[in-house]
């Protein structure tokens, strides 16, 4: 589903990411993990085409077996890939019902979506309000959290990159996040978690862990890792 190979990613002049290599397959749900300002979310901008991050010339990103380096973040977006953002921006103006319209065009009549949006913000806990208002304007932390878990059900992307879904979100709100995101996945899609932190691992199972330190993968694994990490830190992996 997903193959990096060689990765290399400078913001600006800065190199962040070190020839980084991570394969995830399709149907997998895939945890990448790793202390503060380890390169994460630089991986997930990459990953997603955000200009701003510059991939070098050796390395490559594969979707489905071609590659979208070159892409930009619209057509990575067609294909099927949906970023969560760890600090989503608001969007004066647009409500959440507007973006799932312009994202769901000619694929859900807008009835059928809006009825299917109430029912979803029903399921995470949200009022239905939140669907009529901007996005994310003055939104709370488990309310953004919970947006973007939203959008996630409504457009059902192939691969789902969530970068720390969890920051901002109380127990609570990080139970009925995490099912909500088990329930409506399909089989053949994929999820990428990134997190710091094991919570949402009790309920949404990985098959594959991965733990970057300093903008490579430091180490690979299955879930007993997660559990390692939780035990000993990740000074001590
Ligand atoms: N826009 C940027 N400008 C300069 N440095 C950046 C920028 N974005 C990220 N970095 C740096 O890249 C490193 C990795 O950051 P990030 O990918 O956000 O880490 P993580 O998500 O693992 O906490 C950090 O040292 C951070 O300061
Ligand atoms: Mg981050």
């Amino acid at each position: 589903m997903l193959e990096l190979s060689n990765l290399s990613v400078k913001v600006g002049s800065k190199p962040i990411l070190k020839r980084l290599s991570l394969h995830i397959r399709k149907g997998e749900i895939a945890v990448l993990m790793g202390p503060n300002g380890s390169g994460k979310s630089t991986l997930a901008h990459a990953i997603a085409g955000n200009p701003n991050f510059t991939v070098g010339r050796n390395g490559n990103i594969l979707f489905e077996g071609k590659s979208i380096k070159n892409l930009p973040p619209e057509k990575r977006a067609k294909l099927g890939i949906f970023l969560s953002f760890q600090n989503p921006l608001p969007l004066p103006g647009v409500s959440v019902l507007d973006l799932l319209r312009l994202a769901r065009e000619g694929k859900e009549d807008p009835l059928t979506l809006r009825t299917r949006a109430k029912a979803y913000a029903k399921e995470l806990g949200i009022d239905e309000s939140l669907l009529f208002r901007s996005i994310h304007d003055g939104f709370s932390g488990g309310e953004k959290k919970k947006v973007e878990a939203l959008q996630a059900g409504i457009l059902a992307p192939k691969l789902l990159i969530l970068d720390e879904i969890d920051s901002g979100a109380d127990v609570d709100a990080l139970r009925k996040i995490a099912r909500f995101l088990g329930k409506h996945r399909t089989k053949e899609s994929s999820i990428l978690i990134i997190t710091h932190s094991t919570r949402i691992l009790r309920y949404l199972k990985p098959d594959r862990v991965f733990v970057m330190r300093e903008g490579a993968i430091a180490r690979s694994g299955t879930s007993v890792l997660a559990t390692e990490i939780e035990k000993k830190g990740f000074e001590n992996i």
